[in-house]
């Protein structure tokens, strides 16, 4: 019989977290408090309207992203974005994340008449006090909003470009109905001859899912897929995300409370299957967890063993866009913890 493994193996397991949006770690608490910082009293105002309600479930992706952008509304200087990185850094790091490549969406926040170096600077200088305080380690990857037109993702594009330093790769989220990969595929080649790493959502239970899944291989050449659990209808693409080790960041708790599903039995599958799935929280707090609560789920769900789990967050690390030596590093770590000696082989 699989027995559950102890909450505290999950918890001190070293992992990484690289499906995560900044906005979606946007705490009630935050954004009421943000709400009085800035005197709002539209929908982000305390306790009113879509801003702060926060479902149990939600009625798929479009019910989901309505409440995500109204929240966002106090999120308007510098500091905010410094306070929202900040508390994530910390949450993740009382997780057990080591490591973390986290996605911030620009056009909604420039919308808005926040410029982009407000976001980008806030952002940037949690990640610095963190990494200099033991942890953890942290990335950007800036995605492109599907749903507003490609000339709008090229435009926020070449504004990047002043903080490519501080930039890691693009990624393409919101609303996947209606727009497919090949709709950016253009100003992905842009951002991949810029040096961007790039990856897009495949989100479950689109209307096109298989579709979608190959224009990201074949058209525009993405390194990783955000989700893509659908890809087990398909023999064909899960030989062709196996044979490119292609990582796909799976988000159950995201799934539980977008579709009603946590998917677990995908999660085991695609482990079966050989393709590099990862563990990931999305965006934690609507979905009621972060990274070790989406682990213990997915243990509880799908009967995971001991050594799934650590075959998953070792799977993160793979999939990372890290340098080898940090790779091997954290690797190394992760051995460590899973034959009851964990020692901290990395650096932060
Ligand atoms: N933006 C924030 N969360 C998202 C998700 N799960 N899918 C698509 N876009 C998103
Ligand atoms: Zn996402």
């Amino acid at each position: 019989m699989r027995s559950a493994p102890p909450s505290d193996f999950v918890t001190a397991l070293p992992k990484c977290e690289l499906h995560v949006h900044l906005e979606g770690t946007l705490e009630a608490s935050m954004a009421e408090m943000l709400a009085e910082r800035h005197r709002l009293t539209g929908p982000g105002a305390k306790g009113a309207g879509v801003g702060g309600a926060r479902p149990e479930a939600f009625d798929g992706l479009a019910d989901f992203l309505a409440r995500y952008y109204a929240a966002m509304a106090g999120l308007l200087t510098e500091e905010d974005f410094y306070e929202l990185t900040a508390a994530y850094l910390a949450t993740a790091r009382r997780q057990g994340v080591v490591y973390a490549e986290m996605f911030f969406d620009p056009q909604a926040h420039l919308a808005r008449g926040v410029p982009f170096p407000s976001v980008v600077r806030g952002i940037r200088r949690a990640q610095e006090e963190a990494r200099s305080a033991g942890g953890p380690a942290s990335q950007l990857i800036m995605c492109f909003l599907r749903d507003e037109p490609a000339e709008d993702a090229h435009a926020v594009l070449e504004q990047s470009l002043a903080f490519k330093d501080w930039i890691l790769g693009v990624g393409l989220d919101s609303d996947e109905r209606g727009n497919p990969p090949a709709k950016f595929a253009e100003v992905f080649e842009r951002a991949r001859a810029a040096g961007y790493r790039l990856t897009m959502h495949c989100d479950p239970r689109q209307e096109a899912s298989l579709d979608h899944l190959w224009q990201c291989l074949d058209l525009v050449g993405v390194e990783r897929i955000d989700h893509g659990v659908e890809c087990l209808a398909d023999g064909r693409l899960v030989e062709e995300l196996e044979r490119r080790r292609l990582g796909l960041t799976v988000c159950p708790l995201s799934n539980q409370r977008l579709y009603g599903d946590l998917m677990g039995g995908a999660v085991r599958e695609m482990l079966e299957r050989n393709l590099l799935v990862t563990v990931n929280s999305d965006d934690p707090a609507y979905f009621g967890g972060y990274v070790a609560d989406n682990y213990r789920a997915l243990q509880e769900d799908a009967g995971l063993t001991r050594a799934e789990l650590v075959r998953l967050a070792r799977n993160g690390f793979e999939a990372a866009w890290l340098p080898p030596a940090r790779r091997a590093a954290y690797l190394q770590a992760v051995d460590a913890h899973a034959a009851g000696a964990p020692s901290r082989a990395y650096r932060t």
